[in-house]
Parts: structure tokens; sequence; C-alpha cells
């Protein structure tokens, strides 16, 4: 038994606290694998202390073994307990690391902007809701009859013919893209009570050309009221309503007597406006009129009883004249660039 390592209590015991003291130290993995070669392992003052038992006389050899293999078991019980601490925080550690919010919004793709004609039926229709009117909807594919012959059409008007109308074959079913939303003043008087306001926008069809000022697919709004006492006076004050909301204070509206075989009289009006680039001036804007009596007969309407007023006009040319767009052909493109500048209303 050399002198330096004599198995005491002493000496086990001093052992012991070192391991525990450099276990307890180990701030990583790493560290305590240095502490179990430093503490436990080969070379290391325990397994010194472990390899003399070979030299302790046989009647002693029970109690030092004792001493010495509860002293290794306490070492290597601290051991495993500090591995498996320092794994588990350097999992957590790791797992924070790498940590993945999946309830975070992803990178959104870039906003586009809303098309400036929407936006401008949003208002028109919120204007008129404003007023108590309803939104009446209609088919853009329609019966000819609704399109033309409900509404006073004689079966040899221009307007009927091929050069006007987009007809769908086969030909002997009627059917036609509308060219105005005019069918859906009969539709709705058809299928609503009395009294009716309504304001009908949507999409119309006319074999024109695709060019500065025309579109062969474009959008009009259409107002009808039909009720008890309605007069030419209803239909001004509510045009030139609508020309103020649109245009400003200043705006109003002038009618010149025109044909239209829906209405009686009949009227194109035109827009004074205030703020026209090149000066204020007078630009004509959409048709409008009482309802021809036929109409409201045709619609089951008794026109001793009731009368009413109508109106269309394009949303594409207000759009012009609002936003001073010089070619139509930038509303129908769909370029976003002609969008933004409209601003990002959502
Ligand atoms: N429908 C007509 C057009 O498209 C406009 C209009 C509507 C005229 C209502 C009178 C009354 O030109």
């Amino acid at each position: 038994m050399s002198d330096s390592l004599e198995i005491t209590p002493e000496a086990v015991d001093a052992a012991v606290a070192a391991a525990l003291a450099a276990i307890a130290a180990a701030a990583t993995t790493a560290e305590l694998k240095a502490a179990r070669s430093a503490h436990s392992a080969e070379g290391s003052p325990l397994a010194a202390l472990n390899a003399q038992l070979r030299s302790v006389p046989n009647e002693r050899k029970a109690e030092f073994g004792k001493l010495v293999g509860q002293a290794r078991g306490r070492v290597n019980q601290a051991l495993t307990a500090r591995e498996a601490e320092l794994a588990a925080a350097e999992t957590a550690a790791q797992l924070e690391a790498e940590r993945l919010d999946i309830t975070a919004l992803a990178q959104r793709a870039r906003t586009g902007a809303r098309h400036p004609l929407t936006l401008l039926q949003e208002q028109i229709a919120d204007l008129f809701v404003g007023m108590g009117w309803e939104i009446a909807e209609g088919p853009e594919l329609e019966h000819e009859w609704f399109n033309f012959d409900a509404l006073n059409f004689d079966v040899d008007h221009p307007a009927r013919q091929m050069q006007d109308t987009f007809y769908v074959d086969p030909v002997q079913r009627h059917l036609v893209m509308r060219t105005h939303t005019s069918p859906v003043q009969v539709r709705s008087m058809l299928e609503r009570d009395l009294p009716i306001y309504i304001l009908a926008p949507g999409r119309v069809y006319r074999t024109d050309e695709f060019d500065a000022t025309h579109l062969p697919v474009f959008s009009q709004f259409e107002g009808l009221i039909v009720d008890k006492g309605i007069t030419m006076a209803h239909l001004k004050g509510t045009l030139d309503h609508v020309a103020r909301t649109l245009f400003g204070a200043e705006a109003k509206t002038r009618m010149r007597a025109n044909y239209f075989p829906f209405t009686e009289p009949s009227a194109e009006f035109d827009l004074w406006h205030p703020t026209f680039k090149g000066g204020a001036r007078w630009i004509e804007w959409g048709g409008c009129g009482m309802v021809n009596p036929n109409v409201l007969r045709a619609a089951g309407i008794d026109p001793e009883v009731y009368s009413g007023f109508a109106f269309g006009m394009g949303f594409e040319r207000t759009l012009m004249f609002r936003s001073d767009v010089q070619d139509m052909r930038d509303m129908a493109e769909g370029d976003v660039r002609f969008s933004e500048q409209f601003g990002m209303v959502v």
C-alpha cells in the first residue's frame, strides 16, 4: 500500500468531495466528460484507491471494499444525474434556438390594388343604398324579350341589328348578351312588390370597337323608381344629387330631349363638371326618362295608378370624367400599375 493512496475514510471522502464538486461545476456535457475522466475513470484518485484494494489484507477487504464501492457508486450516480440534467438543458436550448412559430403570418405576396371601377361601383351603390334604394341584379345572358320587347322596342328597332347586339347561337332561342342594364327594370317590376326603388349595376355588351372611348364589354348603372305620383322633378333632383355626390357641390345636370322606346318623355342628360380638366363644361353622361306606360303594362302595373322614372349611365364614362382617364382600354386591361394610381383602398 503506497503512503499517498492509503485507503482511509478521509482519503475516500476527499476523492468523493472533489469528484462531486467537479461534477456540479460542469456546465456542459463536454466539461462533464472531463470531470468523469479526472475523477472516476482510469487514473483518477478513486480508481487508484480501488486498485489499492488488491493490497488490503484479507480480513479488511470487505470493510475497505464497501467504503470504496459506495464512494464510486455515489460519484457514478452524480455523473448520471448531471449528465441527464445537462442533456435536457442542451436539448431545450437547441429547441429554443430552432423554434419556429407556426402561428406567425407567412410573408405575404405583394398586395395589388382594387380596381378603380370596383371602387366607383361600391361608392355609387352606397350612395343609393343610403337613400333607401335596393340593389337589383339580372343575368348578362338575357332573353331578347327582356332586353328589347318588354322595353317597347319595335321588332325592327335598329339596336336589335346584328351590328349592335351580340346574339347567341342558336338564334331561334332569342338569347342575347344584354346591351344595357334596362332589362333589370322589367325583371324588378315583375319580381318585386310596389313601390320599387332600385339601382341595377352590371356588365353590358355591344358590338363596339375596342378603342379609347368604346369597349365591347362595359358596365352601367340603371336607376328605377315606380311609385305613386313620381314626376320628372324627382328624376332631375335625383340626378343632381348623384352629380353633386360624385363631382362636388357645384356639379349639376341638364336634360336634352331624346328618344328611348322604354321612356316617355325621354332625355339625354349632361353633367356640369366644375373641375373638368381643361375647364368646367357640360359633358354627355347618360339617358333617362319617365317609364313608358307600355313598359309598366308589360310588367302588369297599372299606369293610371303608378308612374316612374329610369336613368342609365356608364361606369367607365363616369370614371373617365372623375379621374381624368384618357383611354378606356386602361380600365379593361387589368394592369396593376393603372389601379395603383387610385390608391390602395381596401
Ligand atoms: N338603356 C339606355 C342605354 O343604354 C339608357 C337609359 C336607361 C335610358 C334608362 C333611359 C332610361 O343607352
